[in-house]
């Protein structure tokens, strides 16, 4: 085909497409902040905690777990939005992905172009600028840095004289863990978990799409995405929405298939999203057929030497695993060798994903 054949081509798909959707906006499962998100009974507890702070100033921080998809960012997103416009209560969001030690989230919130200046520099500034309450919503909080180690952002709130209520985010349960018991009664966090959605609430989740999105659609369709996404994920919205849109699209393709070409979607934009370090735990993993966590970790540690990468210690290793498995990259068992138990590490993509990635990043 040629570049003029193509372009006919995409260009007839591109027409087809805006005819049955009203909106495109509403399938971008990123940045599209629902009009009205379907309630969920954790939410409740949520918003009492932020009125309470509201009211007596005194910080409710709380930390939200949830797997991928469940809701985090975007309920957040929306009581930031209610909380700003309605209730004149001032909300900060970072994304620790974007902005990965304290010292990288202070200068993003404060505007500035921090080189050579110090962290309590940078803190006492915060405390200049932001005088009033303030609710500071650290997404995917999980991803700081371990050249962060001692996570001075999440204690600054003790610290200083501006009065900052926290909401930590994060879909990997160990994050808790590394934040020992001692720090975590000194922050007083209450921990909420955001259970997996069922398939009904999925439903209604995508009705609400279809409607604003779509020119018409066929409820039976969204109840069949809905049961793939809760049988086959665990509840990933962002799945399912995909599947929608590719449904809604192209009438002819079987929700099977419509799911199956969602999942290496998200599966391809999850391996790009990552760093490098990541990625190479990735190669090693797929390289070591046994897949037992130490031997990975071997293997891995000399991939990166050999790359000239300075690989993570064993530790940090381990909650990188961890994480690669809150995104649904990998899975990790416990098998019996010898009879002790070890951890055995499963890759859940296809090796193609990968090895494009590793092509453009260290060929
Ligand atoms: N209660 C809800 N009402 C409407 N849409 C929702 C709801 N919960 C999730 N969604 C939609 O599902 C998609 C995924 O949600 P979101 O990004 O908030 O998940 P998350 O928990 O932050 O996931 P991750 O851990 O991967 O960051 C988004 O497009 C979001 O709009
Ligand atoms: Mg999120």
């Amino acid at each position: 085909m040629d570049i003029e054949q193509y372009l006919k081509g995409r260009e007839e798909r591109v027409e087809t497409e805006s005819k049955k959707i009203r909106d495109f906006l509403v399938f971008d499962t990123f940045n599209y902040i629902p009009e009205k998100p379907l309630m969920r009974e954790e939410v409740g507890p949520l918003i009492d905690a932020i009125l309470r702070y509201k009211k007596t100033f005194i910080p409710n921080n709380i930390c939200i777990l949830g797997s991928s998809g469940c809701g985090k960012t975007s309920i957040l997103k929306f009581l930031q939005k209610l909380f700003e416009k309605e209730y004149d209560l001032s909300f900060k969001y970072v994304n620790v992905r974007s902005y990965n030690t304290s010292f990288k989230i202070l200068a993003y919130l404060l505007d500035m172009q921090a080189r050579g200046l110090s962290l309590s520099e940078l803190e006492n500034s915060f405390e200049q600028k932001f005088k009033d309450k303030t609710v500071l919503v650290l997404d995917e909080i999980d991803m700081l840095s371990p050249k962060d180690p001692r996570k001075e952002i999440l204690y600054f709130s003790n610290r200083s004289k501006s009065n900052v209520m926290l909401i930590l985010l994060s879909n990997n349960p160990r994050f808790l863990r590394e934040v020992d018991e001692t720090c975590r009664s000194s922050l007083q966090m209450e921990v909420t978990y955001f259970k997996p959605y069922n398939a009904i609430q999925i439903f209604e989740i995508l009705k609400q799409r279809a409607e604003k999105g779509m020119v018409d659609y066929d409820e039976g369709m969204l109840r069949q995405v809905a049961a793939i996404t809760a049988q086959q994920t665990n509840s990933d919205v962002r799945m399912a929405i995909k599947t929608l849109f590719y449904c809604a699209t192209e009438t002819d393709l079987k929700v099977e298939d419509a799911f199956e070409r969602a999942r290496r979607d998200i599966i391809r934009e999850l391996i790009q999203g990552l760093n490098d370090r990541m990625i190479l735990i990735l190669q090693a993993i797929q390289e070591e057929k046994e897949g037992y966590a130490r031997s990975v970790y071997q293997r891995y540690r000399k991939i990166s030497l050999d790359k000239g990468e300075d690989p993570f210690s064993y530790t940090h290793f381990c909650t990188a695993l961890s994480y690669l498995q809150a995104s649904g990259l990998i899975l990790i068992s416990q098998v019996k060798v010898n009879r002790t138990y070890t951890n055995r590490i499963t890759h859940l993509f296809e090796p193609e994903m990968l090895n494009v990635v590793l092509q453009l990043r260290f060929a």
